[in-house]
């Protein structure tokens, strides 16, 4: 699947085709920095292949535009009337671009915020900052020829949260057993091969295209593991992230480093990583310093502290918040930030222990030290308490720490939902995650809470395959998880339409309807089909252990990581009741806390994870428990094989090696569900003894 440096990758959502409505009209740009250089070159790139003008100044009266991007800072003074004979200085567009307010309030558009406007048959974005500018240009591409039309209302667009991040689990060196991207499933790193630096960066530059298209702001390069070679990236490999950063910036992405916490040892340096060591402190200081030095624009540090084997500051008898805040002292002479992560649980736990629960240990950890990190420490959470299963809770985690910047995370590399090997389209599972009240309907929501400081963090699910993604449809994970971090309330389904039409363009040979049409079909559902034929109700890590692709209902149960679903003759599911069972319901605020708490309450879709109920409870939707999983497993399987039919309909509608690709995957996809199908019911029929009601094949 891999391809050398020198192939050109798959354009994604960015084929030439998609800047046919800016690159066939006259465009004006005004402003100046690196990023409206950028905006220009996309522009005169789309104006060369389209046959439209490109200009930077207006400097003929009567010269007559289309689009107009400037900077406010760029515009010249208050049109008046000797300036009537200007199309666009003297034209409603300039006085509406007045009339908002906009200049002199910089506020109210922010650093990466835009106006988008048309008036008088001149569409108008106007930014305060280059930023803007950028991502205005990328929703104008966006709306194709809509954005030249009269229905084209005036508005202003500014991202929902500050931070939106990618997180990469790239290795400098390939790993025997993992490969090079840690859960990577798109082949190699897009940043290091053969534990050398990419000479050609031409990827990465078209990668922080991809990324400001989609809204994506920030992107750790390197894994959350740190190991030994990684380790350097912060002082003598220093310059291949800075080499990095230098192609990703004019796409205003901002790079960040995950980094050792044991580093001045492992640096051989000192003896000790204790945070409250002078020594230790000091030398975190002057690295900072220097990659300052190196990267004036440093995002900061993403930390993965005591967890899974990674050191930390408990080995010094220190808190999380000490460790954190040690690395933030350091960074904020410079503006950084450090995203310290609450995925810290014991990973060699006794199965026989039932007192012990997972789910408990990042609250556990984490919510005592509210109110004690530093203002530029952001504690990174993932999206459910155990570790990005197909269904879970929201962590409370998250609605618990309101005097700490929090952010969710979310992995858009497919770990454990199909491994870029099947369609599932996460958008609908992060925004469930996103607008999920955790005080009630009418309190605050997940986006509202990391909107506040923290932001949201995908996993990336990238690398150097063609399609980039190994699924070619896998892209639109990617895509959705920069938008949603942009705008958090945004329906996933149109979000998938817009990834859909920007990909698949009638100019390239897609023939765009059934293309849409299809696709459609194929995923806006397939999170929910790929529950329907994996682990169910909600009780999650039925997989392999090691790599966790495929079924294996008892792979974890007798281990230490904490992933049990305590099956047996009679019932199924983990009790985490306050009445019987870990408490971890508690944890949450009301409504939920009674609502999980309460067997009658508790949604169905999470019935085993918070109870241990009977193979023969009934379920709000009538079924009872074992009869749901048969009726689950057996309708997911055969979704998914008519998931296949459906493709097969696209046979000569789109790009002959995208088809080819995905007619494999679904191959494999259909397989894997069948075998997911025939172990899950075969191992619940043999433990409960119960047959299905419909006398289907069980084994
Ligand atoms: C999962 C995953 C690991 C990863 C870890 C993390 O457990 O399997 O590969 O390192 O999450 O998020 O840190």
């Amino acid at each position: 699947m891999t391809v050398s440096d020198r192939t050109p990758a798959h354009p994604a959502w960015l084929p030439p085709e998609a800047f046919r409505a800016i690159g066939a009209r006259r465009v004006l740009v005004l402003g100046d920095g690196m990023l409206v250089e950028t905006v220009r070159e996309e522009i005169t790139v789309a104006c060369a292949r389209f046959g439209g003008q490109v200009r930077h100044r207006q400097d003929q009266a009567g010269e007559r535009f289309d689009l107009v991007l400037a900077l406010t800072g760029a515009l010249p003074a208050m049109p008046t009337a000797a300036d009537a004979g200007h199309p666009f200085l003297g034209s409603d567009a300039a006085i509406a671009t007045w009339q908002y307010g906009w200049r002199g309030a910089p506020e109210a558009l922010g650093g990466e915020g835009f106006v988008l406007t048309r008036r008088e048959e001149v569409t108008v974005v106007l930014a305060d900052e280059p930023r803007g500018l950028l991502y205005g240009l990328f929703e104008v591409v966006r709306l194709g020829e809509s954005a030249f039309g009269s229905g084209l209302g005036a508005a202003i667009h500014r991202p929902a949260m500050r931070l939106r991040m990618i997180n990469h689990w790239d290795n400098v060196d390939a790993h025997p057993v993992m490969g090079q991207v840690e859960r990577g499933y798109a082949g190699g790193s897009l940043f290091w091969q053969d534990g050398l630096p990419r000479r050609d960066l031409a990827r990465v530059q078209a990668y922080g295209r991809l990324l400001a298209a989609c809204g994506i702001n920030a992107a750790t390069v390197n894994n959350v593991n740190v190991h030994r070679a990684e380790t350097h990236l912060l002082t003598d490999r220093l310059g291949e992230v800075a080499a990095i950063a230098r192609v990703l910036r004019p796409y205003g992405v901002r790079v960040h480093l995950s980094v050792n916490f044991a580093a001045p040892i492992v640096l051989g340096a000192l003896a000790t990583a204790d945070p409250l060591d002078p020594a230790v402190r000091d030398w975190w200081a002057s690295a900072t310093r220097r990659v300052y030095e190196a990267i004036p624009d440093f995002g900061g540090y993403v930390v993965k502290a005591d967890s899974e084997g990674q050191p930390g500051p408990f080995a010094y008898g220190r808190s999380h918040a000490e460790g954190a805040d040690m690395l933030a002292d350091a960074v904020a002479p410079f503006g950084g930030v450090v995203h310290w992560r609450a995925f810290v649980y014991n990973h060699r736990q006794d199965w026989r222990d039932r007192s012990t629960d997972r789910a408990r240990a990042a609250y556990d950890h984490f919510v005592p030290l509210d109110g004690r990190f530093r203002d530029n420490v952001i504690v990174q959470v993932k999206h459910g308490p155990m570790d990005f299963q197909v269904r879970e809770p929201v962590s409370p985690v998250i609605a618990a720490m309101p005097a700490t910047r929090v952010a969710v995370e979310v992995q858009a590399t497919q770990e454990y939902t199909g491994q870029q090997r099947h369609i599932c389209y996460l958008g609908p599972l992060w925004s469930s995650v996103l607008r999920f009240a955790p005080h009630g309907p009418d309190g605050s929501t997940v986006a509202d809470i990391v909107a506040g400081g923290g932001g949201f963090v995908a996993v990336s699910n990238a690398g150097a395959d063609h399609f980039w993604t190994g699924h070619p449809l896998a892209q639109a994970n990617l895509y959705a998880a920069g938008r949603l971090a942009w705008q958090p309330t945004a329906d996933p389904t149109a979000l998938l339409d817009e990834w859909i039409g920007l990909t698949f363009n009638p100019a390239t040979g897609d023939d765009a309807e059934p293309v849409r049409r299809t696709l459609h079909l194929l995923m806006d559902d397939s999170w929910r089909t790929y529950e329907q034929y994996t682990a169910p109700l909600g009780i999650g890590f039925m997989v392999r252990p090691g790599h966790h692709y495929g079924p294996d209902v008892d792979g974890y149960e007798y281990t230490p990581w904490g992933t049990y679903h305590f099956a047996d003759r009679d019932g199924v599911g983990v009790d985490r009741t306050r009445a019987s069972g870990t408490g971890f319901t508690g944890q949450y605020p009301e409504p939920w806390s009674q609502i999980y708490e309460s067997l009658d309450d508790c949604p169905d879709e999470l019935l085993l994870f918070f109870h241990h109920v009977g193979f023969r409870h009934v379920l709000h939707n009538g079924s009872t428990v074992i009869q749901h999983i048969y009726d689950t497993h057996f309708a997911g399987a055969e979704r998914v094989a008519e998931m296949r039919q459906q493709w097969h309909e696209l046979d000569g509608l789109v790009d002959p090696a995208l088809f080819t690709r995905v007619v494999a995957l679904l191959e494999e996809q259909v397989r894997s569900a069948e075998e997911w199908r025939d172990q899950i019911n075969t191992y619940f029929f043999r433990k409960s003894g119960v047959p299905d009601a419909k006398g289907r094949p069980i084994y």
